[in-house]
């Protein structure tokens, strides 16, 4: 467990050393003051002697002593403390690079709130382990070690009895330990539930709000927090009575020495200065063994931290090769492609072909898969039969930045970053100047709306772009398409939440877009479609008619049914306006 995490300390590994040496000096001066204590005491009940000059030097010792492990302790903190920070970040980078390569499935399935927990939580936690448990447990443990061993050489019996109280402590925490490994994943697989509950009940506020305000989303939100309180109360209600026992038997290193000791000095099997000298360094010791053995309490924790965390790094990354793009062209190829988000398959065995400069688009009912094929093009999920591919190249044998450079995709569902809409759109080419990103921002029809903000382009998009309507996000996501001037072009329902005012508009920015690229657009507005090079029909998964607008609109075909129901739609919003006058 802790080689992984050392591991990842980098560079500050020698600082994490240097924290463990620097502590066990501290800890040598926490004790050495009890060694002294000891020559004091001994001179006062009358054996040997001490001087005036021998009782200030020794005085001023432990003064020195008790200075210089103030000094040294907070200084190996400081310097493991150091060490875990770093870590932490190193931690949380990786974690984020091993995400970045998984499929967005495997992120879903986890849920937001696991995932910010052991983004923050977890690691969170590893501070504990190496700023704390290792290398003050590591100190604290250490001096005392070194120190019965010393008794032993003073007065074998005494030295034992010094140390009898210890198997009982090690066989309290032990049953401890035990005892709360049980319902540790309980207690765990409760706190992830709660988080996924928290974040989902924020996200979803606005249906809370007018729908749901008792229902069983709030429900589902208390039952979860108090799901979650049951599951630590029992840890901790299994846990409680031996950790008392312990803590208060472990510290207890006199309890038999003090009794025994005396009556051996009484008979002559042990002698008064050595009953002293164990007596003070018993003392001495209690206190870092109890701090170094309270830290092993919480290792189960730490240790299941961990596993979750490296479980969580070692899920299946998406299948992609370090390979930078080398197709011919820009055809691409859909071959009898099979995919399921979980258990049931979403398309079956699709097949398509896309060529370089030409428009496709994507037409069919909602849930036919026709986003799911866009995200498959962008290699969001790995597919589980047939092959995609760009020029010839399949896009497993290419990196995702090799495809991204490929690819300008607007999702259906835009999420724009908690930064200026600048920046927002700048994350389409990041070396672009404040003057591309302008440029590009007129051309996607957003001037109008930047106008009215008092900030205009450097306003800030708020959380996930919520101060900006679907509409608007919809045109910045496009400028952010056109900044990045792609050879492909993905776009899913561009304009689904235009009015007929500004679809025309931004059916200009569409075409500023599109205009010599490879093109495949998802449209529930047929009309915006006729002029495609080919449409393909979606049903439940599959294709089933591939063609133009003339020739698709000829026979009893699906999108004849299609075509129709948009007129007819068409047809109702006028005939209810009519009657509205
Ligand atoms: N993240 C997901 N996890 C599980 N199932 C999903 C997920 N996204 C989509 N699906 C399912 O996959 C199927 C295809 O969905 P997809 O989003 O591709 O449809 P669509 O044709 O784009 O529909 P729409 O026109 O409504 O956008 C649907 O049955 C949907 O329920
Ligand atoms: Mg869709």
């Amino acid at each position: 467990m802790f080689s992984k995490v050392l591991e990842y300390t980098g560079e500050y590994k020698k600082t994490t050393y240097k924290a463990i040496l620097t502590l066990v000096v501290a800890v040598v001066f926490y004790v050495g003051p009890f060694l002294f204590l000891s020559q004091i005491i001994a001179p006062l009940l009358g054996y040997g002697e001490i001087s005036a000059a021998g009782l200030i030097w020794r005085v001023s010792a432990i003064a020195i002593c008790q200075v210089l492990y103030a000094v040294l302790y907070v200084k190996g903190l400081e310097l493991s403390h150091d060490s875990a920070y770093h870590t932490l970040k190193n931690l949380r980078i990786s974690l984020q690079h091993k995400l970045e390569k998984q499929p967005l499935g495997t992120i879903e399935e986890k849920g937001v709130g696991a995932i910010k927990k052991i983004f923050t939580d977890d690691i969170e936690n590893i501070e504990l382990l190496l700023a704390h448990a290792l290398p003050e447990g590591i100190a604290n443990l250490a001096i005392p070690l070194f120190v019965f061993i010393g008794m032993f050489f003073v007065d074998i019996k005494l030295a034992l009895l010094s140390l009898a109280a210890l198997p009982f402590g090690i066989l309290f925490m032990a049953v401890m330990l035990k005892a709360g490994l049980g319902s540790m994943s309980a207690y765990y697989g409760a706190a992830q539930k709660m988080n996924n509950t928290i974040v989902e009940y924020i996200n979803g506020m606005e249906v809370v709000k007018v729908f749901n305000r008792d229902g069983e989303s709030y429900h589902r939100f208390e039952a979860d927090v108090k799901n979650y309180r049951d599951f630590t109360l029992k840890w901790y209600k299994v846990c409680w009575p031996w950790m008392a026992l312990y803590n208060s038997i472990l510290p207890c290193t006199t309890m038999l020495t003090l009794p025994l000791g005396s009556y051996f000095v009484l008979q002559g099997y042990s002698s008064l200065p050595d009953f002293i000298l164990i007596l003070c360094m018993s003392f001495g010791t209690g206190v870092p063994l109890l701090r170094s053995l309270s830290f092993m309490s919480t290792l189960p924790q730490i240790k299941y931290k961990i596993e979750a965390l490296e479980k969580t790094m070692g899920d299946t990354a998406l299948k992609q090769s370090s390979k930078n793009f080398i197709g011919k062209s820009h055809d691409i190829k859909f071959e009898n492609v099979r995919f399921s988000y979980k258990e049931e398959e979403v398309l079956h065995g699709v097949s398509l072909e896309v060529k370089e400069g030409n428009l496709t688009a994507l037409v069919g009912e909602s849930g036919s898969g026709k986003s799911t094929l866009a995200k498959l093009l962008v290699h969001f999920y790995d597919i589980s039969g047939g092959s995609i591919k760009i020029g010839g190249q399949d896009l497993t044998k290419m990196s995702i930045e090799a495809l991204n450079n490929q690819i300008s995709y607007v999702a259906q569902e835009q999420f724009l970053f908690n930064i200026s809409l600048l920046e927002n759109i700048r994350l389409g080419k990041l070396d672009a100047t404040d003057e591309e990103v302008l440029t590009a921002a007129k051309k996607a029809q957003c001037g109008e709306f930047l106008e009215r903000l008092e900030k205009g382009i450097y306003t800030m998009a708020g959380d996930g772009g919520k101060q900006l309507s679907g509409g608007e996000r919809q045109r910045i996501s496009l400028a952010r398409a056109i900044l990045k001037n792609a050879p492909i072009v993905v776009l899913d329902e561009a304009t689904a939440f235009m009015d007929p005012e500004n679809e025309e508009k931004m059916n200009e920015a569409i075409a500023e877009v599109i205009s010599g690229k490879t093109v495949i657009v998802i449209a529930h507005r047929l009309h915006s479609i006729i002029n495609a090079d080919q449409i393909c029909v979606l049903k439940n998964g599959n294709i089933v008619e591939t063609g133009t607008h003339a020739e698709l609109l000829r026979n009893e075909s699906e999108y004849q049914k299609l075509w129709n129901a948009a007129q007819d739609s068409a047809n109702w919003k006028v005939t209810t306006a009519k009657e509205g006058l």
